[in-house]
């Protein structure tokens, strides 16, 4: 078996790069909308026009020659002619924007002026021009050096409005929109350290993915197959996974089978009761046996009673026959846990239980250990090294692979078989992708289960 893998920034660069090119198409589609939404709104924004014209500044001294008049009043011309004041005072510029740029290495002053139509924004350059020039030749002390103001490129009137400017609106989207998708494609991935795909929990676990249950919604309500329709997913993977056993039977019998996983909740209990039905489905007799002595939950999955099963059988009150229960589908009979033990490690440790192992496996043709986690306590190690292999379930975005080595590591420590895993509460549209990871897509042998599982 390969060890484990060490989360590195490597690892994380692979998942963070692989989580982009496996949802590239909503990433491509998130920016598509972004560039819709953005031309929409562009479309229907006020259109504006900017009319430029250069300004020479010329300064003439009282020798008469010509010179710059400087960088620094260069640039106190420019406020000048963005102040309100000379604005104002300027026929048909009130209502426009104006900007006044000193070009650098010149003494020139590029005047931008937007108004809400080309030649608005034309008149009021040209205006705004002329009413510099005189305002230069008025406001000057008269003695001293002159600077003056010429036009060296005079306004004209736009082709194409200035705003919106569609090149930089339609970048911005386009940028926004790859960084949201591929920020959403990451984080709805599977968290960092998680078990990312099948080929990772096969690895970890050495043993193969026998299937992969897509998360249900209605597993609340209707938890077992014989409240589900026949074509019903859940029932299907189910079917996958009896398929998959039976294939795992053929060198060598797995007649008694405990399913665990590395922490609560993972989906055990409900994929054992389960998966008993589709055994009993074929004709094979089934028995279900409660191997959580601490949270019990097999009697309320079927409706029975609890107080009557493995525990009161193990001391001996009353014989196996007599402890199992029908479980309401033709085939499955249930041992649930009996009255709560103080010690429950010790009594799966006796050999009474052993014994009541081997009865179990004299009477059935299939006997299902729904077991604790192996993390918190070592009773699940203890029913997998009584039974011929474990199955061991892998929980979508959940389980993480230093836990899972964890519960291998428990389980090798037994010498228990670990006959394969189940992935489980996949998301429901990412189940081919994780389920038949990266090993080589959906494979024949798979393709071939899903088949014969019909
Ligand atoms: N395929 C599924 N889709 C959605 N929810 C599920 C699925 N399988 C199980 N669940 C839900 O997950 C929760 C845990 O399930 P379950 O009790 O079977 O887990 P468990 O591993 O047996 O837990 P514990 O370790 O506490 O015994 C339950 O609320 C169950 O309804
Ligand atoms: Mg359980």
């Amino acid at each position: 078996m390969a060890g484990g893998r060490p989360s590195t920034g490597e690892d994380q660069l692979r998942t963070t790069l692989g989580a982009i090119a496996g949802r590239w198409t909503s990433i491509l589609l998130i920016t598509a909308l972004t560039v819709a939404v953005v031309a929409a709104v562009a479309a229907v924004v006020p259109r504006q026009y900017t009319a430029s014209t250069d300004l020479l500044l010329l300064q003439v001294d009282e020798a008469g020659s010509a010179g710059s008049p400087g960088e620094r009043a260069i640039a106190s011309y420019a406020a000048v002619l963005e102040g309100r004041t000379l604005i104002g005072s300027t026929e048909g510029a009130t209502d426009v924007e104006v900007r006044a740029t000193p070009r650098e290495g010149a003494d020139v002053i590029r005047l931008d002026v937007r108004a809400d139509t080309a030649r608005e924004a034309a008149a009021a350059a040209t205006a705004l021009g002329n009413r510099f020039a005189a305002w230069l030749d008025l406001e000057q002390p008269e003695a001293g050096p002159q600077v003056s103001s010429q036009v060296i490129s005079p306004a004209g009137a736009p082709d194409s409005p200035s705003r919106p400017d569609w090149p930089t609106w339609l970048a911005i989207a386009t940028v926004v929109g790859l960084v949201v998708g591929s920020v959403r494609a990451v984080f709805r991935g599977v968290p960092p350290g998680v078990v990312d795909t099948s080929a990772q929990a096969k690895e970890i676990l050495g043993a193969p993915v026998l299937a992969s249950v897509a998360t249900d919604p209605d597993v609340r309500t209707r938890p077992l197959l014989s409240d589900l329709e026949p074509h019903h997913p859940r029932h299907e993977a189910l079917r996958i996974l009896r398929t998959n056993l039976q294939f795992l039977d053929v060198d060598q019998a797995q007649q008694v089978i405990t399913v665990t996983s590395a922490l609560p909740g993972d989906g055990k209990t409900t994929t054992t009761c389960a998966l008993a039905q589709a055994i009993a489905e074929t004709g094979r007799s089934v028995v279900v046996v409660e191997g959580d002595l601490r949270r019990p939950r097999l009697a309320e999955m079927f409706g029975i009673e609890r107080t009557v099963g493995l525990t009161t059988a193990l001391v001996g009150r009353i014989p196996i026959d007599e402890a199992v229960q029908a479980s309401g589908t033709p085939g499955l009979d249930v041992l649930t846990s009996g009255a709560l033990p103080p010690n429950p490690t010790e009594i799966l440790q006796t050999t009474a239980m052993a014994r009541l192992v081997d009865g179990l496996r004299d009477r059935y043709d299939v006997v299902l250990i729904d077991a604790p986690p192996l993390l918190p306590v070592s009773d699940a190690a203890l029913l997998a090294a009584l039974s011929d292999g474990a199955i061991v379930l892998v929980r979508h975005g959940r389980t993480r692979a230093d836990e899972l080595e964890l519960a291998a590591e428990r389980l090798r420590a037994v010498d228990a078989t670990v006959l394969g895993t189940v992935l489980t509460m996949t998301p429901r549209r990412e189940a081919r992708r994780y389920g038949y990871g990266p090993e080589g897509s959906t494979s024949s042998r798979q393709r071939g289960t899903r088949r014969a599982a019909r």
